[in-house]
Order: C-alpha cells, then structure tokens, then sequence
C-alpha cells in the first residue's frame, strides 16, 4: 500500500488535524507494515498559486515552454505524480473562514489537469484517479456539520468525485475553541471515528 498524506493546516506541532492524519497513517500501517508513506505539508512546503504565469505555462505545448514555464510545470506534476502512485490519501484539513485552507486549494489546483486527472467524454467528466481510498480530517473551532455553513464537505466530495476519488471517509472534530472540555471530547471523538473508518 502506497500512503499519500496532506497536511494543510498552518500550524506545525500542534495543529490537531495534521495529528488526527498521523493516526489514520499510523492505523493504515499498523494493518500493512510494508506501507509506504509520503507526506506533504503544505505549510512548511506551499505549492504557488495558479496566477496567470503558470496558466500560460500550462497552456503552453511543453516543446515551447521557456525554462522557467518548464520548472512551473515540473512542480504540478510532482504532486500529480504523487497522487497517482498512491493507493490511500489521508488530508488533514482544519476549516479556515468557513472554507478550506488556501494552501489545500493551490494543491487541488495542482492536481486537477485536464487529460492527466480528470478528462471530458461524450458521456460528461470522467475522474481519472480511480481505485484509490481516501481519509479526510475536519477540524473546526466551531460546529458546522450536516449545515449549511459547511461548504468544505460538498467542495471536497465534488472535486474528489470530478477527479474519480468516490471512496471518501471524513472524520470530525468539531468545536475545538469552545472549551477545554469540549476540545478534549471531540478530539476523543475523531479518534473514535478514525477506529472506525479504519479498521485494524
Ligand atoms: C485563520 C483561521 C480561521 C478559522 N476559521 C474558522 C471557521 O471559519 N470556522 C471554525 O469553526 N473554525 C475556524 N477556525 C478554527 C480552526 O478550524 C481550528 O482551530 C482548527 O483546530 C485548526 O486546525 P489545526 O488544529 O489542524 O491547526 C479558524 C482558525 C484560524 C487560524
């Protein structure tokens, strides 16, 4: 089993999503100690910003792309490399202004290319990363789930199902700014879930 971990919050030690994903890598591997795991963190390691140079460099046929095009390119297609070796994709994503990190969204950006990831038939999108699990860790100060507020779960299930990741697990840890008591019981909770959705 090849292991892909994301982590997107801008915290390092102790950011509770990022520790909430080593849990799930930790159980994936507890079950096939051959696992293979490669980690990505989008705050020590933030990938650019799709802006106007890099979708020129895109646009542009790689047999004209001029050096600095060239190496825009090279950086996507490592993360597409990335997810397309990888058999589970565990991400780690605490909710920023009711929305998804910036950093998540520039490697979502990265990763969905045209002809590579996802392709249009005459029968609509197909999503071309298939036959892959994925583990999505929520993080949130306040308690959105199942409302309206919550625009992280449907952005994440539709752009994972457009790029043919249908087999998505989100764990919860909510209300983690409304007290310690209340911090420790959703922490406990996620862990609860993470026993569940990834069993041993
Ligand atoms: C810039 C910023 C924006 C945030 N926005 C929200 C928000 O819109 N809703 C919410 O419930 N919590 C919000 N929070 C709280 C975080 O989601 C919470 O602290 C979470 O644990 C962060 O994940 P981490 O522990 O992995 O860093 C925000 C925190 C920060 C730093």
């Amino acid at each position: 089993m090849k292991i892909l971990q994301i982590n997107s919050s801008a915290r390092s030690d102790v950011s509770h999503s990022t520790r909430l994903a080593t849990r799930i890598v930790e159980r994936l591997r507890d079950t096939d100690p051959q696992a293979t795991l490669t980690v990505r963190d989008l705050n020590h390691a933030p990938h650019p910003v799709l802006d106007e140079a890099a979708l020129d460099a895109l646009f542009t046929p790689a047999a004209q792309r001029t050096p600095e095009q060239a190496a825009r390119v090279a950086v996507d297609d490592a993360l597409i490399d990335q997810i397309k070796a990888a058999d589970v994709v565990v991400l780690g994503v605490p909710m920023y202004n009711f929305g998804v990190p910036a950093s998540l969204k520039n490697w979502i950006d990265a990763i969905s290319r045209a002809g590579v990831t996802f392709r249009y038939t005459e029968e609509g999108p197909e999503g071309l990363l298939k036959d892959k699990k994925a583990y999505v860790v929520l993080t949130r100060g306040g308690k959105y789930r199942d409302t309206t507020a919550d625009t992280q779960v449907p952005y994440l299930k539709t752009v994972f199902a457009f790029l043919g990741l249908t087999d998505v697990s989100f764990v919860y840890a909510e209300g983690l700014a409304l007290g310690a008591a209340m911090e420790q019981a959703a922490i406990a909770q996620a862990h609860e879930q993470i026993e569940q959705a990834v069993p041993a």
